[in-house]
């Protein structure tokens, strides 16, 4: 059956990064013989704009019909004073939820040459390659009760962190079942000295680990691996955590690589239907100037055909492609040492011609 490829550009550098990775698309389509069906629709600020709601109806609904959603990024300053409901941001969390993508997949990974673009020692990063695998649907930010009461004195505001045995156990298994894939080893991330949710989770985690004995499963509380990260990453295989903690040792994972222009996400449901975004954000202050590295985008177009449109043959050819972009030399300017870097439309340009002359 024909595979439905949603395209939602977004914001900012969302718009630039998300064309580069829609010439790769249709390169390989066209030269692979790839039957989709391709539709790009306005998300976030941009579509705020033209039709006063950040996510409108018509893309909820192209969303939840696709096999794959491949998602620029959203936000900007003109858009922060708006109320929750219209910023950009909220066009983000309801796709994730509206559609049960409870599994966030963020690898973090550095090309040899580029480590000197990491802000750690080389004799560190070296060979840094981990996958983190953030629970999205859940915990505190979707929780309630949440609120803010403003009608007594103090005021006060509050969130609800929350997570039951079934969210955690799929989140789990998809962390398992990725560490079975690499190198078998999966740290789970809490803070179970102080939180009940924590303890839970950690519970769940452990008598899991009974199905999985080919994977060593470790526990560290989320400070201390906020410290790990940095210290000795590549201690680090699959990391699984919570949506809070995720988002926030996935930024520091990210940071690592030096690189964040490099860095592909895949966000899937029980079906392994999925959104797909860089781990970027809009970028506003280099906006529309074609030179954002369009790289995290086409590989997150790689990982939507890996895990969404049943083509890993084509994932292969185009995540060697990129290999093969960083080993000659080629740079964008967040990774650039010197004035030699391409733009955006450039960089799109060169993977299709590694692709077609491998
Ligand atoms: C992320 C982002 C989002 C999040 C924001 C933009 C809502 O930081 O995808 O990591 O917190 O999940
Ligand atoms: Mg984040």
């Amino acid at each position: 059956m024909t595979k439905k490829i949603l395209i939602l550009p977004g914001d900012g550098i969302g718009q630039e990064v998300t064309k580069s990775a829609v010439e790769v698309l249709n390169f390989v389509t066209e030269k692979f013989n790839l039957a989709f069906s391709i539709t790009s629709l306005e998300v976030g600020g941009t579509a705020y704009d033209k039709c006063g709601s950040p996510i409108p109806d018509e893309v909820l609904k192209s969303a939840k019909e696709a096999d794959a959603v491949l998602f620029g990024a959203v936000g900007g300053p003109k858009w922060d004073q708006l109320e929750w409901d219209d910023r950009p941001e909220n066009a983000l969390l309801t796709l994730r939820k509206e559609l049960n993508l409870f599994a966030n997949l963020r690898p973090a990974f550095l090309f040899d040459e580029l480590s000197g673009a990491s802000p750690l020692k080389e004799s560190v990063i070296k060979g840094l390659d981990i996958l983190i695998v953030r629970e999205l649907t859940g915990g505190i930010y979707f929780g309630e009760p949440r609120g803010v009461i403003d009608d007594v004195k103090p005021n006060y505001a509050f969130n609800t962190m929350i997570y039951n045995e079934d969210e955690i156990t799929r989140i789990a298994k998809v962390a398992f079942e990725s560490a079975q894939k690499r190198k078998g080893k999966l740290c789970s991330v809490e803070k179970a000295n102080v939180l009940e949710v924590s303890k839970f989770w950690r519970s769940i985690v452990t008598e899991m680990s009974a199905d999985y004995p080919d994977v060593e499963l470790s526990h560290q509380l989320a400070d201390n691996t906020a410290m790990q990260l940095v210290l000795n990453p590549n201690q680090f295989d699959v990391i699984v955590a919570s949506n809070l903690f995720g988002d926030i040792l996935s930024d520091i994972a990210a940071t690592l690589t030096g690189s964040i222009g490099m860095l592909p996400s895949a966000s899937l449901d029980s079906s392994f239907k999925g959104m797909y975004e860089p781990c970027h954000g809009s970028a506003p202050d280099i906006a529309g100037k074609n030179i954002a590295n369009p790289i995290a985008m086409i590989a997150s177009l790689s990982m939507a055909l890996r895990y969404s449109l049943n083509a890993e043959a084509i994932s292969d050819k185009i995540d060697a492609a990129i290999k093969k972009f960083v080993q000659n030399g080629y740079r964008t300017i967040d990774i650039a040492t010197d004035d030699n870097f391409l733009n955006t439309s450039e960089v799109s340009k060169k993977i299709i011609n590694i692709i077609e002359n491998e």
